[in-house]
């Protein structure tokens, strides 16, 4: 099949104080070992700077050993960034811009520059995304949890439940839809979120919703454990949910309700969960994925009937390339398409472990999982990079794709305008002929 496509990786991210453990490059040796031949990371911009932060992602990708492009994080807004964006799009490759509903005080926004965002994003072409959670109301959670003595990590689940996941998609969704602009929901966790872009989706609005593996096949029982490190190793936004959420968020994906798989993959080790001992807040958000992703879906979705191989490489590889408009040059095998190639055998069974991962962090989130179809060889660019259990990966071989604006998603979003302008009436000319 094609090779494998991350829609949703952070590597070499500075946040919260401290830098994930996996780079450009060992981030990307542990995707080629998973049979995943391209991710898509999330360029933070520099002090609000755009061009400094894609700067940044320029110099920490020179080590990439296999292809990748760049989302793009919206963290202030003003005319510089407003121009910014356009180069973005029109010279640097970048077709989508996340925008943080949830971090406050970090990387949080509010409705006002989600307009403003959207509307720019739809004047390029550039889909948006939102991360979802209602930033103010998790504030709100956190000081609550805190006064309750309640600082350990479930205390992170505990402060940002569900409803407000929920209430964020569903606001972002209505305001896309304000804006006529199609919008992608990263990190889809939770049953409320997922509700609400079904029932967009069956109104004919363009939203696309992305789970990942870690909310897919997780629960958040660990989180209770009390052993810190364990528990915190599951410490994510929006975070793990309960026991239920998995299996609603494995049949929106099998009904199309959701469309493709991501990881999130933003690893730390345990010395960097450690920073949050004394309190919740201040423990790395984040969890791996990138390696174990095919794996994983294979053995959740189709091993257990719930998926056909069809959609199963459509999930993980075709409507990825679609989304991010670079079909079919990847997410085919085609005459013309990069041979980014992956065999993985069904009969054959994996087992993760962070003793035998690729990854640099010192814990995995599946350790012990077992499970069928393992994928036995990655071609990355006609080059055989994984055989026999053995990497052989070049730091800079990797190439950088451009993603260019305009999917298919923005067809008929011109008629739309059309017909929504064409339906106002001219303004009333009005004088005042009542008597008092
Ligand atoms: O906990 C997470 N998800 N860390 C990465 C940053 C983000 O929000 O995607
Ligand atoms: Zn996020
Ligand atoms: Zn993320």
């Amino acid at each position: 099949m094609p090779g494998g496509i991350d829609p949703h990786t952070h590597l070499a991210f500075e946040f919260m104080g401290t830098e994930t453990m996996d780079d450009f490059f060992t981030g990307q040796a542990a995707a080629l070992a998973g049979g995943t031949t391209m991710h898509i990371d999330f360029v933070i911009p520099v002090d609000g700077s755009l061009t400094a932060g894609f700067e940044a992602y320029e110099k920490k990708s020179k080590k990439a050993c296999m292809d990748f492009g760049f989302h793009m994080a919206i963290t202030k807004w003003d005319e510089v960034v407003s121009k910014e964006m356009e180069i973005m799009v029109q010279e640097k490759g970048i077709n989508s811009f996340k925008f943080f509903m949830a971090y406050k005080g970090a990387l949080m926004i509010n409705d006002d520059l989600l307009l403003e965002g959207f509307k720019k994003c739809k004047s390029l072409g550039a889909l948006a995304m939102v991360h979802a959670e209602n930033g103010d109301a998790v504030y709100e959670g956190q000081k609550r949890m805190i006064e309750l003595g309640i600082t350990g990590p479930e205390g992170h689940a505990l402060s940002r439940p569900a409803v407000l996941e929920g209430e964020a998609t569903a606001r972002a969704i209505r305001l896309a839809s304000f804006i006529n602009t199609p919008l992608y929901v990263v990190h889809v966790m939770s049953i409320d979120a997922m509700e609400e872009i079904a029932k967009a989706r069956i109104s004919g609005q363009k939203v696309i919703g992305e789970p990942v593996v870690s909310g897919l096949v997780l629960n958040d029982s660990w989180l209770w454990d009390s052993d810190f490190l364990t528990a915190a190793r599951f410490v994510m936004s929006p975070p793990i949910r309960a026991a239920g959420h998995d299996k609603a968020l494995q049949a929106a994906l099998s009904t199309g309700v959701l469309q493709l798989v991501g990881t999130d993959h933003c690893a730390f080790n345990s010395k960097q969960k450690a920073l949050g001992i004394d309190d919740f807040r201040k423990i790395p958000n984040g969890v791996n994925g990138i390696e174990e992703r095919m794996h994983l879906v294979w053995d959740t979705m189709v091993e257990s009937g719930q998926i056909s191989v069809t959609d199963y490489v459509r999930i993980t590889s075709t409507d990825c390339a679609r989304i991010f408009n670079i079909y079919p040059r990847k997410g085919a095998i085609l005459a013309g398409s990069d041979a980014d190639i992956i065999i993985l055998n069904p009969n054959s069974s994996f087992e993760i472990s962070a003793k035998s991962h690729h990854s640099r962090s010192d814990t995995n989130v599946f350790e012990g999982r077992r499970g069928k179809g393992k994928v036995e060889v990655t071609i990355a660019g006609g080059r055989i990079v994984w055989q026999n259990d053995e990497l052989k990966v070049v730091p800079g071989s990797g190439k950088y794709i451009k993603l260019p604006p305009y999917n298919y998603l923005f067809s008929g979003i011109d008629k739309a305008e059309a017909n929504y302008l064409a339906s106002l009436k001219a303004p009333v000319k009005r004088t005042i002929i009542s008597k008092a």
